[in-house]
């Protein structure tokens, strides 16, 4: 009897409602606007467009230093006749996805939607004439998934003036401000008529080659809230990927005062943490974002739930890419692999939507390749991906990640222990009990608990090669 009143007690005399090993987050929750991403936690990238046809990904323009007449030749040609809303969005749905960011202008600057502020857009220059982003928010809103666009806001190699190098003088040179004002500005005014629930900002340059200036920023940033104050904004209407994990606080609370909600790191890049609440990182399928036929490099649907279990234990939000032909097909071999992930997710989303991190942050990880396997992957990641050297795309292994939520605890096992798994850390955590989310009725298992230590023993086998889920129940001590 005592020792329930004492326990009752000292419940009345915390107020925290997480215990230890899933700490409660003390990071700058920036806009708050974000919130949802905590929820959705994946989410499919499309990069696709003109370049599609040209299958050497999104650059080839700018790699090949294609004249702007040339590639405006190619565009007058794009006719994705087999493109079909409804499909990609299924693929994303059975894939776990629960966002699509789609590339509504890329660096080419051609827009895959109907813009009065420039011809150059599939309605207007093709002969496809179907405006691809209608018909993917009309897909979206029936399936529950929640639209985004990608929009190239200062690299343009169409119009005079964009951003970004120039080979084709005659076509591209002219005034910056001019671009900003005559396509940028007023085609984000159109592509917020789509009620995008968020915009994707990319590779933010001015004319001297300079980051774009917070009234720049904000000028872009006045638009969005003008159409709509929920829709959320990316760190990269003002920093490129690559600045995102230097930055420092000045520059956060820079972000945050121009109304950036939520973080977008490096390209390819798993951050160990992050400063801000949310946050996502995106990555490619194989090593390139827009279509190349001959990246054959996948990921293996392991891989990819590996990758995502990494960024719900951090945190964040994973934007996973796919870059579909000129007709408008996602590659088969993505189709499967985000479906066998998503099979996975169907069991064990419990562990990622809507969860978070823990104090077990990357204990799990292990070193597998040797330097010259990591080299030839580098090397490769290189030569399809895009934009200068990046160092941070290196996948990391895991034998065991951890995510967590109030009262839970789920220890993702990639790699099936041979031996009774021991935690060390629940010193304020009493486990009350533990289930296979892939089957809470069936597998044996034995927590036994003494201090802060917990022993587990598995059955012998893993009931998921791909990742077997375990969940502790906790109550605070
Ligand atoms: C880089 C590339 C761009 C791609 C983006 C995806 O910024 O320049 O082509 O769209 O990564 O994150």
């Amino acid at each position: 009897m005592k020792r329930l009143t004492m326990t009752v007690l000292s419940g009345l005399l915390t107020c925290s409602v997480f215990a230890q090993v899933i700490p409660e987050s003390t990071a700058d929750k920036s806009t708050g606007r974000a919130a949802w991403l905590d929820d959705a936690k994946y989410g499919m990238f499309i990069h696709w467009g003109v370049y599609s046809t040209l299958e050497k990904g999104e650059w080839v323009m700018c790699r090949s230093k294609i004249p702007v007449a040339e590639y405006k030749e190619m565009a007058s040609k794009f006719n994705p006749v087999k493109f079909n809303a409804d499909e990609w969005v299924a693929v994303a749905k059975n894939a776990g996805m629960k966002y699509i960011t789609i590339t509504s202008k890329h660096h080419d600057g051609f827009a895959m939607f109907d813009s009065d502020a420039s011809e150059y857009n599939i309605v207007d220059y093709t002969p496809f004439k179907r405006d691809v982003i209608r018909e993917l928010k009309a897909a979206c809103d029936k399936a529950g998934i929640k639209l985004g666009l990608y929009y190239s806001q200062t690299q343009d190699w169409e119009f005079p003036g964009g951003a970004g190098r120039k080979w084709d003088q005659a076509s591209q040179k002219g005034d910056f401000r001019n671009y900003i004002d005559s396509k940028a500005i007023p085609q984000l005014k159109e592509i917020m008529a789509y009620e995008p629930t968020h915009i994707w900002f990319d590779t933010p340059h001015s004319d001297a080659g300079l980051n774009t200036t917070p009234e720049l920023a904000g000028e872009f940033v006045a638009v969005i809230r003008k159409a709509d104050p929920d829709c959320i904004i990316n760190s990269r209407l003002m920093y490129h990927g690559n600045q995102v994990e230097g930055l420092k606080s000045a520059q956060l609370e820079e972000l945050k005062n121009v109304g950036i909600d939520f973080l977008s790191y490096r390209d390819r890049t798993i951050p160990p943490k992050s400063p801000w609440e949310y946050w996502e990182t995106c990555m490619t399928l194989n090593g390139a974002w827009g279509y190349n036929a001959k990246d054959n490099n996948w990921k293996s649907p392991k891989q990819v739930i590996m990758q995502l279990t990494e960024v719900v234990s951090k945190g964040g939000s994973f934007l996973l890419n796919v870059g579909p032909t000129a007709e408008g097909l996602i590659p088969d071999p993505a189709v499967k692999n985000l479906e066998q992930a998503g099979e996975w997710l169907k069991v064990n989303g419990e562990a990622i939507y809507g969860a978070r991190g823990t104090i077990f942050d990357g204990e799990g990880q292990f070193i597998t390749r040797t330097a010259a396997e990591q080299a030839a992957l580098d090397k490769e990641a290189l030569a399809t991906g895009a934009g200068r050297k990046k160092k941070g795309h290196k996948q990391k292994d895991y034998a065991w990640l951890a995510t967590g939520r109030e009262g839970k605890l789920y220890l993702h096992f990639f790699q099936w222990p041979t031996a009774p798994f021991v935690l060390h850390g629940f010193d304020k955590d009493k486990v009350t009990g533990s289930y296979f989310l892939a089957d809470a009725e069936k597998s044996p298992v034995n927590v036994e608990q003494e201090g802060g230590t917990v022993t587990i023993t598995l059955p012998d086998q893993p009931l998921d090669e791909l990742n077997t889920v375990l969940c502790l129940t906790l109550v605070e001590k």
